[in-house]
């Protein structure tokens, strides 16, 4: 999958499921702004890349911060030229406000500290909207492009423990919905990608009950990412893709419609009643 002249953000890049979709898009060709509010976190990312570092430039924000939100794709084209693809991956779990949540000490939501809540917001629901208008009007202006949006399992979406996690999570799911049907009758694409379950990244708390090796591993973000990014691609746009359901051995178009549904819940329980 030759991705050579293709440029991609990849937010999150520092973390698990970001770094192994940075290092899947540089090994095919592509050119990836690796953007991650930890150093550490990148500097990890460049030691594992091997021969695709020369692919990878490291970007410093925190995501978190509206003024770092808005500049980082005019950033990102004045260094590399260009943009073809922005994957809003970036994300921080339940315990930016309760690093017990998973235990027996958990606090309930009404206890909490309602500053931490808007953190997560800002994080994981509000700047990949800044990002995503600003990647788009440069995708419009060129004529393609890609945005891909890293949500969650639904079940995460209303799970208790997760509360603030899950509910960030779910806008962005929705606004994801929103925004592709914005996009369908233009060169422009957006869709959903998500592990299908819990995944061994940094993300899960240290003292996690669940066993590391058995659940799903970064890597399977790989092939779905870098297809979404390849032109066979084009067109493809409100889906949302389960990357542990990926069939590499099948042509990527039909790896991606057996792997995927429309985005969000369109289809689930009793509509709004409309006026005839
Ligand atoms: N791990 C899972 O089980 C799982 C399941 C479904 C979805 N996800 C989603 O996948 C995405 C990636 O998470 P992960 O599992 O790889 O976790 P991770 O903690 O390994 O990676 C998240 C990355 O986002 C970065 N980040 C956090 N706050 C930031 C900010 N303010 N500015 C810039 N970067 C920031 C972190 O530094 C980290 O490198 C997240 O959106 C997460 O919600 C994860």
């Amino acid at each position: 999958m030759g991705l050579e002249g293709k440029v991609a953000i990849v937010t999150g890049a520092g973390g698990g499921l970001g770094g192994a979709m940075a290092l899947a898009l540089a090994s095919a060709g592509a050119k990836v702004a690796a953007v991650d509010v930890s150093l550490q976190g990148v500097n990890g990312l460049m030691q594992r890349a091997g021969s695709a570092q020369a692919n990878i430039i490291p970007f410093i924000a925190n995501l978190g911060e509206r003024g770092d939100c808005e500049k980082l794709v005019g950033e990102v084209i004045a260094a590399c030229g260009d943009l073809t693809m922005l994957v809003n991956n970036a994300g921080v779990g339940q315990q930016m406000i309760d690093p017990e949540y998973s235990t027996a000490q958990a606090k309930p939501f009404w206890e909490t500290d309602i500053y931490g809540w808007e953190k997560i917001i800002n994080v994981n629901m509000r700047a990949p909207v800044i990002l995503t208008q600003k990647a788009v009007k440069h995708f419009i202006t060129k004529g393609r492009g890609r945005v891909v949006n890293v949500t969650t399992s639904f079940d995460t979406m209303i799970a208790p423990k997760v509360w603030a996690y899950g509910q960030a999570k779910a806008g962005f799911e929705a606004v994801s919905a929103s925004l592709a049907a914005q996009l369908a009758n233009t060169p422009v694409t957006l869709n959903i990608l998500v592990p299908g379950g819990p995944a061994n990244t940094g993300l899960l708390p240290a003292n996690t009950d669940l066993p590391r090796d058995k659940i799903i591993q970064p890597p399977v973000m790989g092939p779905p990412v870098v297809w979404l990014a390849s032109d066979d691609a084009d067109g493809f746009n409100n889906r949302r893709i389960v990357a542990r359901l990926w069939d590499s051995t099948i042509p990527g178009k039909e790896a991606a419609l057996k792997a995927s549904a429309p985005c969000a819940w369109p289809g689930y329980g009793v509509q709004a009643a409309q006026p005839k």
